[in-house]
């Protein structure tokens, strides 16, 4: 899904250059809260790896879900009453363990960001809805890939509220449907091969491209077109910074790296900065 090609938003004024280059000898983390320090327009890129913390595994670590190959099939699903009553029967069992899984350090980090007016947005590659449980304004997190915090309409793709919904399964409803026209729903997430939401992705884009400092936090950054917006942010001037436990095929692109866990480290950040 390529990036929409709106005009290029100029990055205002700034009392410091945007782009830092990499000062060798200076710890990782001590470079990292130079680069932070004295931004106004940064904008989070998250992908599962600041949720891992809390509990969620990954994509493509050992337990992640393309590691274990449990991705669903919307063909299939779509067709076949047996596959849609399998999936709901999941979310029926892992319902105790879906609504236990809360924000951790790392979110709520993020969410003190954002109250210092430092952080303008928060791009997520991630489900599972920790951004918004752990405080942001709702509208300034960009859900690319969706949200299972919503269940969607097969036929008017209408959304509904996951909690109503499972709490019908829970109930002992097999197969909910949507209230409106009696179709099947579906997850409200992105599903592999459709395309993103639109309007998200192109907010996403212009945050990225006005702001003064991209922030990636626990990602393989190996999806389009998420991987790509590092790289429009630091086109339009920003400095790029990158928290992973794991090196990525774009570290050499980033001003700063930081090779660790996100929740103590994004801690220990907004602790430097003096937010409490
Ligand atoms: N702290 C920091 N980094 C972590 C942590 C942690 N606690 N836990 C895992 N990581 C790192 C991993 O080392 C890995 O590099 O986070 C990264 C997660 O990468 P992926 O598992 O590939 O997840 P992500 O980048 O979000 O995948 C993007 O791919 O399957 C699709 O739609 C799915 O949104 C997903 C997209």
């Amino acid at each position: 899904m390529p990036i929409e090609s709106d005009p290029p938003h100029g990055s205002a004024m700034t009392d410091r250059p945007l782009s830092e280059p990499r000062q060798e000898g200076t710890a990782p983390f001590d470079r990292l809260v130079e680069i932070v320090r004295g931004r106004r327009r940064i904008v989070a890129l998250t992908g599962a790896g600041i949720s891992t913390e809390s509990g969620i595994p990954d994509y493509r670590g050992p337990q992640g879900v393309w590691t274990t190959g449990k991705l669903p099939r919307l063909d299939d699903f779509a067709t076949n009453p047996e596959t849609r009553r399998a999936y709901w029967a999941g979310w029926r069992d892992r319902y105790p363990e879906l609504v236990a899984i809360q924000p951790n350090e790392g979110h709520r980090a993020l969410v003190r960001l954002e109250r210092a007016g430092l952080l303008t947005a928060v791009i997520t590659q991630n489900i599972d809805g920790l951004h918004i449980a752990a405080g942001h304004e709702p509208e300034r997190v960009m859900e690319l890939h969706g949200s299972r915090r919503w269940f969607r309409c097969l036929a008017n793709g209408h959304m509904w509220p996951a909690g109503e919904i499972l709490e019908s399964v829970r109930a002992g409803e097999t197969e909910p449907a949507c209230a409106i026209c009696g179709s099947p729903l579906r997850s409200g997430t992105v599903l592999f091969g459709e395309a993103l939401p639109p309007d998200t992705l192109r907010r996403a884009t212009v945050a990225a491209r006005d702001s003064d400092l991209m922030l990636v936090i626990g990602s393989s950054l190996v999806v389009n077109p998420a991987a790509r917006l590092p790289g429009l942010a630091r086109t339009a001037g920003a400095a790029t910074a990158i928290v992973n436990r794991e090196p990525t095929g774009l570290d050499d692109t980033f001003d700063v790296v930081v090779h660790g866990e996100a929740g103590p480290t994004l801690s220990r950040l907004v602790a430097s900065l003096g937010l409490s």
